[in-house]
C-alpha cells in the first residue's frame, strides 16, 4: 500500500495508474476510521476497483468557527493499519498547508441542495465539502468515488456537483453501517459518554417506522436529546414534503450532550 502526503505525488501516481488502464476508486474520509468507512472500501472492491485510494484529511474549510475541528479525533497509525487490512492500495494524508496553499481563493459552492438541513445550520459547510472533494477528484482521477448514506445531504450535493461541473466519474452511495444497538457509526460517537450513547439510541429508534416529523422529534426530546432538525424531504430534490411516504427521506440532526449526531431513513 502506497502512502502519499504530497498532492502532486498522489496526482502523478494516479495519472500513471489510470494510463495503465487501472480502474481507480476514491474513498474520501476524515479519518478515525470505523466499520462505516471500511464498508466504503469494501464497496469499492465489489465495484471492481483495481486501485482504492483512501484520503484521510480533516478538512478545516468545512468546519464552522465554533465546531469541533481542533478536537476531531485523529489516529494516523490506526487508520493506516485499517486501510491496509481492508485492501486499500493507496492512502493520502495531506496537511492543511499543502491542500490549501497560501492565499487559496477558489471554492466550489452548490446553491440548491445545500441550502437546507445541515447547510442551513452549518453555514459554509458544504462549500468546504465541495471544495475539498473537487480537489480530491482532480488529484485522484477516480473512475468512481464512494460516499456513505449517513451523510445523505452530502451525497446528494456531491452528485449534483459532479453533474453540474461535468466531473468524469460515478458516485456510489453505500448504506449506513450501524452498531448492534442501531446507532449509526460515526467518528463523533467517540465523544459520547456511556449515558449519552444510551440516549443516542433514540435517533435510530425514531427512524425505524417514522409516522410524522413531529412524532420523531417528540421521541428524541423525550429521550433527552436536543433536536437540531427533523425534516421530511423529497429524496432527490431535498425539497420539504408534508407526508412521510415512498420517495421521501426523513433526516435527523440532534445534540446528545454537546455532540451533534445525524441519521436518516429513505422511505
Ligand atoms: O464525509 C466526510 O467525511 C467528509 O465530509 C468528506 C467527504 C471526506 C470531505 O471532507
Amino acid at each position: 500500500m502506497k502512502t502519499f502526503r504530497e498532492p502532486k505525488k498522489l496526482q502523478k501516481w494516479c495519472r500513471e495508474r489510470k494510463a495503465a488502464g487501472r480502474k481507480i476508486a476514491l474513498v474520501p474520509t476524515m479519518g478515525y476510521l470505523h466499520e462505516g468507512h471500511i464498508s466504503l472500501i469494501e464497496a469499492a472492491k465489489r465495484k471492481g476497483a483495481d486501485e482504492i485510494v483512501v484520503s484521510v484529511f480533516v478538512n478545516p474549510v468545512q468546519f464552522g468557527p465554533n465546531e469541533d475541528y481542533a478536537k476531531y479525533p485523529r489516529d494516523e497509525k490506526a487508520d493506516l493499519a485499517k486501510c491496509r487490512a481492508a485492501g486499500a492500495t493507496a492512502v493520502f494524508f495531506p496537511t492543511p498547508e499543502n491542500m490549501y496553499l497560501d492565499r487559496h481563493s477558489v471554492y466550489v459552492v452548490e446553491e440548491d441542495l445545500s441550502k437546507g438541513l445541515c447547510g442551513a445550520r452549518r453555514p459554509g459547510h458544504f462549500r468546504g465539502v465541495c471544495t475539498v472533494v473537487a480537489k480530491l477528484f482532480n488529484l485522484a482521477h477516480p473512475d468512481f468515488a464512494v460516499f456513505g448514506q449517513k451523510d445523505y445531504q452530502q451525497a446528494q450535493v456531491i452528485k449534483r456537483m459532479v453533474r453540474d461541473l461535468n466531473f468524469d466519474l460515478d458516485i456510489v452511495v453505500a448504506p449506513i453501517v450501524r452498531e448492534k444497538s442501531g446507532l449509526a457509526k460515526s467518528s463523533r460517537n467517540t465523544y459520547l459518554s456511556d449515558a449519552e450513547r444510551e440516549m443516542a439510541l433514540a435517533i435510530s429508534r425514531s427512524l425505524q417506522d417514522p409516522k410524522t416529523v413531529k412524532s420523531v422529534a417528540k421521541q428524541l426530546e423525550k429521550a433527552g436529546l436536543k433536536v437540531d432538525y427533523v425534516e421530511c424531504v423529497d429524496a432527490e430534490t431535498l425539497e420539504p414534503r408534508r407526508k412521510i411516504e415512498k420517495g421521501t427521506c426523513v433526516l435527523v440532526a440532534a445534540y446528545c450532550g454537546k455532540t451533534r449526531l445525524i441519521d436518516n431513513k429513505v422511505i
